[in-house]
């Protein structure tokens, strides 16, 4: 037991103090308070501590609403003050940049969205019939009723299924959208078909021995962006925040010029199609199959013409796209594979928009590009309040 000050926030939110000389990471502290820990970590390099006692409170510090916070394994942040998470990203992505790749002075702007009830896709585990979250980095089950960053559609559902023992059920989907409505998707071995017999959800589906059975409704939601429609397969990348992605996506569009533009990294086609709008041609490039299905249903579903997709691995394009005057990127968190760089590289757009969940990876690749782009600004969207993840777009301009 030893009582320190935290001197500042490491990368994941979490207190950087010194034992004895040697670094410890205190998770759940705040920049300046005084606290007792314990060392619960200990490795050649550095320990991780953990609070029994808060000496000295930052005034940063709230009271959490979630009963499952620090247990649960999800949220990180959730004890810092909306505010001071925003402050904590801004700095957290400038501080990467220039780390990594000695980019300075290029934040424009972190814009909020809403701190609660934001998602419309959760997954959740289930162990003896019951549903929760993993503990972090254990297989230990902290049963939940709720999660307050979910929809209040998702909830409704995961307090139905947390009265419910779910037999030889390993894993639970769900997903809302703009209209409310849920489809839930069951994962495991031999699930009895009348489990959920008496709870109402209007779209059921099980993957049961790999196989996928629809109970009831489909096995798809339509959600809407702005003024468009989109399916989304339970199995697609769609965007989590449905508050956050109009403003990610409408920025997009904003930072976006030319008459030709390709979307890499498409998904179901979502910013492809806000794009067609203002562009002549636009083109999208996903490796899943199933989304460029989806891409192509988006498509018919808001009578757009002028976007066709492509179902290739990104890294595989090259020449196919001379002449866009745009390039959006929105990459996995792992960016941009070397091939995948050269190819954005050689197709020599006048402007590119790179949308990245990774400031780590973005900075990686940032320091490429910025051999032959200047990197005019970048604006961060919270579109994961309460965790240290940061979503960014960057507008580049060729030399
Ligand atoms: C972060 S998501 C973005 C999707 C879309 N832009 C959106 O906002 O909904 C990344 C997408 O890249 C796809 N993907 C991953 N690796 C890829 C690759 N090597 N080539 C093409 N697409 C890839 C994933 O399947 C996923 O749909």
């Amino acid at each position: 037991m030893t009582s320190v000050k935290i001197e500042r926030l490491d990368d994941f939110g979490r207190g950087i103090t010194y034992v004895d000389s040697k670094v410890c990471f205190v998770p759940f502290a705040i920049d300046s308070e005084e606290v007792t820990i314990e060392i619960e970590k200990e490795t050649s390099k550095y320990d991780i501590g953990h609070i029994l006692d808060i000496n000295k409170k930052s005034d940063n510090r709230i009271e959490t609403k979630c009963p499952y916070y620090d247990i649960c394994g999800g949220c990180n942040i959730m004890h810092m003050r909306y505010s001071y998470q925003l402050d904590f990203k801004k700095k957290k992505v400038e501080s990467i940049l220039s780390r990594f790749a000695s980019i300075n002075n290029v934040i424009k702007e972190i814009i909020p969205t809403c701190e609660f009830g934001y998602r419309n896709k959760v997954s959740l585990k289930v162990k003896d019939g019951r549903i929760g979250y993993y503990k972090e980095k254990t297989n230990d089950l902290v049963a939940i009723d709720r999660c307050l960053i979910c929809s209040d559609a998702i909830n409704e559902v995961i307090g139905k299924l947390s009265k419910k023992d779910l037999v030889n059920v390993n894993k639970v989907l769900i997903r809302s959208n703009y209209k409310n409505e849920v489809l839930l998707v069951l994962y495991g071995k031999n699930i009895d078909k009348k489990l959920l017999n008496n709870i109402e959800i209007p779209n059921l589906v099980y993957i049961d021995n790999d196989k996928e059975i629809i109970i009831k409704g489909s096995n798809f939601l339509i959600d809407k962006i702005g003024e468009l429609l989109f399916k989304v397969s339970y199995n697609s990348f769609f965007q989590v925040n449905r508050i956050g992605v109009d403003i990610l996506y409408n920025k997009v569009l904003e930072y976006s010029k030319g008459n030709r533009a390709v979307d890499l990294y498409c998904g179901t086609g979502t910013i492809g199609l806000f794009l067609s709008k203002k562009f002549k041609e636009v083109y999208g490039v996903e490796i899943m199959e199933n989304a460029v299905l989806d891409a192509n249903y988006n498509k018919k579903l808001n009578d757009i013409n002028n976007i066709s997709f492509l179902c290739s691995d990104v890294a595989l394009v090259k020449d196919k796209f001379k002449d866009v005057d745009l390039v959006v990127i929105d990459p996995p968190r792992s960016g941009l594979s070397s091939s995948a760089l050269n190819n954005v590289l050689s197709i020599s757009s006048n402007m590119i928009v790179y949308v990245s969940c990774d400031p780590v990876t973005l900075a990686r690749d940032l320091k490429k590009l910025k051999m032959y782009y200047d990197i005019k600004e970048v604006t961060i969207v919270d579109m994961f309040p309460n965790s240290y993840h940061c979503e960014s777009i960057t507008v580049l301009e060729r030399r």
